[in-house]
C-alpha cells in the first residue's frame, strides 16, 4: 500500500491535544452524571497498623443530606480486591495496615456534607508496631513474596579472578505518579441492576472484574468505560480499580449515580508510588574495566498489600544487566511488606530502579579503574556474539547500542566538552560542572507472557465513515493519534473519516492493561487485523461493481477515500461501504493479536520474556553550586531508538516527557514520611515534581533513523517508559560535579534523589577530607571568591 497519503510515519498533533488546551476535552469528572448524583467519600485510617475494636456510622447517617455510611460488612460479594491476589480488603475489617487504608463510605448530596459525616463516624483504635522501611522488614522477615533468583556461571570465581571487586550498597527513594488528574469514577446504575462505571483507568477489564465480584454479580452486569486520562504513569494500573469499586458499590447500594474523586493530598497520602529500593552488591571487574561477575540481592518496598510488586520486582531483576553483558551472575530479589500505601506501576515499572545499581557499580568500577565513564560503559556493551544473552538466557538480537554510541558522542561532542569542563572547574571555586554517558536497553513486553493480548473493533457506516474501537486507553501518552493513524492508513481514508471511541468493556473484552509500553505494539496490532478483514470484504463488493476478474481483484488499494486500481479505475471508498449494504455485506469487524514466542519460567529464571528490546543513550551535563547544593541540567543530548515511528511528533514528546519525569525521580521528588508512617511530603509545596523551568534549556532530541524494527507494527517500537531512563546519567553527572571540589580522588557513595541537601551534604564532606589532607584548602576557595569580586 502506498505510504503516499497515509498519516502513518508523520509528524502529527495528538489527537486530543486542541481540547487539552481548549477544555474541550473529557475526563471523568467532567461527565455530567444523571440528575441526583451522590458524592461518595472515603473515610481512611489514620493509622499505620491498629487493630479495629468498634465503629459506628449511626450518627453520621442522621445527619441530613447523608444517604449511606457502609463498612466491610455491607458488600454484598466479596471484600477482597487486587490485581494478581486478591489480598486487599476493599474496606477494612478488623485490623488497619497502612495511613490511608479505606474504613468506611460515606454517600452524601454533596462532598461538604459527606466531610461531616465523616467526622460523625466513631472508629476506636487499638494501635499496633508497625513497619515502615524495607531494613525494618528485612529484619523482621516481613515479605509479600518468595524470592525470585536469576544466576549463571560462578560468580565467586568470577571475583576471585577479578582485579577490582567493588562491595557495595545502593538504595533509590520512590515517586508520586502526580497524574494533572487525581483517581475519579462515576458509577451509574442502569436496567437489571447493571452498571456502567466510568473510571480513570488503565485497566478497564480489572476495574469490571472486581466490581463485578464485590457486587457479586456478573461481569456482563458492569461496563467500564475510560475517556481519557489526565495521566496514569502506572498510577492507574491497579490503584484505579478501588476508588472505581467504592463508587460502584455505593451505586449499587443505593441505585443512584455516584461520583467519587480524590482530592489531591488524599491521592498522594493513600495511593502507592515508585517502589524504592535498597540492594547490596559485589561486582568484580577486570583491569581493562570489563565486568566478570555481578552478585545483587534487592529488595523493594512494597507496601501493606501485593498489589504489582512482584512483577515489578521481576522486571527490575530483568535490567540489573542493563545495557551490559555480565558473565558470571547471581540476582536475587524479594517484595518488604511494610506497613505503607501499596506501591505499584511506575513507568519503568522496576527496571529503573534495577539498572540504577549496575550504572552505580560502573561509575564506582570508572573512577578506580581511571577509565572514562562512557568508555567503560561502551566495553561492557552486550555484542551480536551469540554468547551475549541475558542473564535469563534471551539472546540479544539487532543490538543497536553501537550505532547510538558512536553518533551520539560525536554529536554531543563529550570528549572535547568534558575537557573543557574540566578547565571550567578548575578556575570556578563554588560552582562545577558535570558530563556523563548512560545507556539503556529496555525489553518490551508485558513479563507476565499471556497478557500480551489485545482486541479491536472497527465500524463502518454506508456514508464511508468509520468509528475505531480498541482495548488501549489513552492518558496523554499518544495512543489514540497513532491507533487513528493506523486504521486512517489501513483503509485509505482520511483521518478525519475515522472517530475514536471510549475506550469500553462492551466494545472490546477481556482486555490487559495499557502499560509495559505496549499500547501501541498490542491494539494496533489488532487494529490493523480488523481493518484487513474488512478490507477483504470490501475488495470483493469493488470487484464486483467494477467487473474485474479475479487476479485484478487483488491489486485493488485503499488510498486518499478511494478504493482504485494503479491505473485510476476505481470508486470512492463511501460509495463500496453503501454498496456492500445493499449486499448483505457486514461493515463491522474485530481484530485480534497476540505477541508470538515469549514465555518465562520463573522458578528456572530462563525464558524469553520479552518480544524485542528499545535501545537509547543520553549525554548529560550540569552544573552545582557548592554554596547551596543547587543544581541545574545545562545540556542533554538524547538519542533514542523508537524503531519506524507511527507519528514521529508524539514518540518525541514521549522521549521529552519520559525525560524530565526521570530527571525528577533522580533529583527533586523526595517522599518523606514521619515516625508513624505519615506521609509528610503530601502536596505540591512539600513535593517537588519538574517544572517547565526545569526542562534543561538546551535540549537535543534525536530519533535513530533507518531503525525499522522487523514483526513490531509498522516497523516501530514501544517508546512510553525506555525515555525516563536515559536521565540516569544525571546522577553520575552530578557525581562528577560533586568530585570536582575535592582534591584527590576517592569514591563517593550518592543516594537517589539527588536532592540540594545531598549534594550540599556531599560538597561539605568533600572539602572536609580535603581539609584533612591539606588545612589550607577548605577556606582558599572562598578567598579566591573574593579576591575574585
Ligand atoms: N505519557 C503520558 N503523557 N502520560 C502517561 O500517563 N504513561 C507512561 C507512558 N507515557 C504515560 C505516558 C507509561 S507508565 C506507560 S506504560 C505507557 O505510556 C503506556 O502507554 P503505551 O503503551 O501506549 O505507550
Ligand atoms: N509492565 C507493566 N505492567 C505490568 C507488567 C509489566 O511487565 N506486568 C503486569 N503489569
Ligand atoms: Mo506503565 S508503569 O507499564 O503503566
Amino acid at each position: 500500500m502506498s505510504t503516499k497519503e497515509s498519516p502513518l510515519h508523520r509528524d502529527a498533533p495528538h489527537e486530543s491535544g486542541l481540547g487539552h488546551v481548549t477544555g474541550t476535552a473529557i475526563y471523568v469528572d467532567d461527565m455530567a452524571g444523571p440528575t441526583g448524583t451522590l458524592h461518595a467519600m472515603v473515610l481512611h485510617s489514620p493509622h499505620a497498623r491498629a487493630r479495629i475494636l468498634s465503629r459506628n456510622g449511626d450518627a453520621a447517617r442522621r445527619l441530613p443530606g447523608v444517604h449511606a455510611v457502609l463498612f466491610a460488612e455491607d458488600i454484598p460479594g466479596t471484600n477482597r480486591i487486587g490485581p494478581i491476589v486478591h489480598d486487599e480488603p476493599l474496606l477494612a475489617e478488623d485490623e488497619v495496615f497502612a495511613i490511608g487504608q479505606s474504613v468506611a463510605l460515606i454517600l452524601a448530596d454533596d462532598l461538604m456534607t459527606a466531610r461531616a459525616a465523616a467526622a460523625a463516624i466513631t472508629v476506636e483504635y487499638q494501635e499496633l508496631p508497625a513497619i515502615l522501611s524495607i531494613q525494618a522488614a528485612i529484619e523482621a522477615g516481613s515479605f509479600s513474596t518468595d524470592p525470585h533468583v536469576i544466576e549463571r556461571g560462578s560468580v565467586t570465581e568470577a571475583l576471585e579472578a577479578a582485579s577490582l571487586v567493588l562491595d557495595g550498597e545502593f538504595q533509590n527513594g520512590g515517586q508520586d505518579h502526580f497524574y494533572l488528574e487525581t483517581q475519579s469514577a462515576l458509577a451509574v446504575p442502569g436496567e437489571h441492576r447493571s452498571i456502567h462505571l466510568y473510571s480513570s483507568t488503565q485497566h478497564p477489564t480489572e476495574v469490571q472484574a472486581m466490581a463485578s465480584e464485590v457486587l457479586g454479580i456478573g461481569r456482563h452486569m458492569i461496563t467500564c468505560e475510560v475517556p481519557r486520562m489526565g495521566g496514569a504513569f502506572g498510577g492507574k494500573e491497579s490503584q484505579a480499580t478501588q476508588y472505581a469499586v467504592l463508587a460502584a458499590l455505593g451505586a449499587q447500594h443505593l441505585g443512584r449515580a455516584v461520583r467519587l474523586w480524590l482530592n489531591r493530598d488524599q491521592d498522594m497520602l493513600w495511593t502507592g508510588n515508585r517502589h524504592p529500593f535498597y540492594s547490596r552488591y559485589q561486582a568484580g571487574f577486570d583491569g581493562e574495566g570489563r565486568i566478570l561477575g555481578f552478585r545483587v540481592e534487592i529488595y523493594s518496598d512494597g507496601g501493606w498489600t501485593q498489589d504489582l510488586s512482584g512483577p515489578v520486582m521481576d522486571r527490575a531483576l530483568f535490567h540489573l544487566d542493563n545495557a551490559y553483558y555480565i558473565p558470571a551472575l547471581h540476582f536475587r530479589g524479594q517484595v518488604a511488606r511494610t506497613n505503607l500505601a501499596s506501591n505499584t506501576a511506575f513507568r519503568g515499572f522496576g527496571g529503573p530502579q534495577g539498572m540504577l545499581v549496575i550504572e552505580e557499580a560502573m561509575t564506582q568500577a570508572a573512577d578506580r579503574l581511571g577509565i572514562d565513564g562512557a568508555e567503560i560503559r561502551r566495553r561492557n556493551y552486550y555484542g551480536e556474539s551469540p554468547r551475549d544473552k541475558c542473564p535469563y538466557g534471551q539472546p540479544v538480537t539487532d543490538c543497536r547500542l553501537d550505532r547510538i554510541y558512536v553518533p551520539l558522542l560525536k554529536s554531543s561532542d563529550y570528549y572535547a566538552r568534558r575537557e573543557e569542563i574540566e578547565a571550567f572547574n578548575d578556575e570556578r571555586p563554588w560552582i562545577k560542572r558535570g558530563i556523563a554517558f548512560g545507556p539503556l536497553k529496555f525489553g518490551i513486553s508485558f513479563t507476565a507472557s499471556m497478557l500480551n493480548q489485545a482486541g479491536a473493533l472497527v465500524l463502518i457506516y454506508t456514508d464511508g465513515t468509520v468509528q475505531l474501537n480498541h482495548g488501549g486507553t489513552e492518558m496523554g501518552q499518544g495512543l489514540h493519534t497513532k491507533m487513528l493513524a493506523i486504521c486512517a492508513h489501513e483503509l485509505g481514508v482520511p483521518l478525519k473519516a475515522v472517530r475514536m471511541m471510549h475506550t469500553a468493556t462492551d466494545k472490546v473484552p477481556n482486555t490487559s492493561a495499557t502499560a509495559a509500553s505496549s499500547g501501541s505494539d498490542l491494539n494496533g496490532q489488532a487494529v490493523r487485523h480488523a481493518c484487513a478483514e474488512l478490507r477483504d470484504r470490501l475488495r470483493s463488493i469493488a470487484a464486483s461493481m467494477l467487473d474485474l476478474d479475479h487476479s485484478s481483484r487483488d491489486d485493488l488499494r485503499f488510498q486518499g477515500g478511494r478504493v482504485q486500481l494503479d491505473d485510476g479505475r476505481g470508486l470512492d471508498f463511501a460509495a463500496v461501504a453503501q454498496q456492500a449494504w445493499l449486499e448483505q455485506c457486514s461493515l463491522s469487524a474485530t481484530g485480534y493479536y497476540r505477541t508470538p514466542g515469549i514465555t518465562y519460567d520463573r522458578e528456572a529464571g530462563r525464558g524469553k520474556p520479552f518480544h524485542y528490546f528499545a535501545y537509547g543513550a543520553s549525554v548529560i551535563e550540569v552544573e552545582i553550586c557548592g554554596l547551596t547544593g543547587e543544581s541545574r541540567v545545562l545540556r542533554v543530548d538524547i538519542l533514542h531508538d523508537v524503531g519506524d515511528s507511527l507519528v514521529p511528533s508524539i514518540d518525541k514528546g514521549q522521549v521529552e516527557g519520559g525525560f524530565v519525569q526521570g530527571l525528577g525521580w533522580l533529583t527533586t521528588e523526595e517522599l518523606v514520611w514521619n515516625e508513624r508512617g505519615y506521609l509528610l511530603t503530601h502536596s505540591p509545596s512539600t513535593y517537588k515534581i519538574p517544572a517547565s523551568g526545569d526542562v534543561p534549556a538546551d535540549f537535543r532530541v534525536t530519533l535513530l533513523e533507518d531503525a525499522r524494527q522487523d514483526d513490531v507494527i509498522h516497523g516501530s517500537k514501544a517508546v512510553g517508559e525506555p525515555p525516563l531512563m536515559l536521565a540516569m546519567s544525571v546522577v553520575t553527572a552530578l557525581r562528577e560535579a560533586i568530585h570536582s571540589f575535592a582534591n584527590t580522588e576517592r569514591p563517593l557513595e550518592l543516594e537517589v534523589p539527588v536532592t540540594a541537601e545531598r549534594i550540599l551534604r556531599a560538597v561539605e564532606n568533600v572539602r572536609a577530607s580535603n581539609e584533612e589532607s591539606d588545612p589550607d584548602v577548605l577556606l582558599s576557595p572562598l578567598k579566591d571568591e573574593h579576591a575574585r569580586t
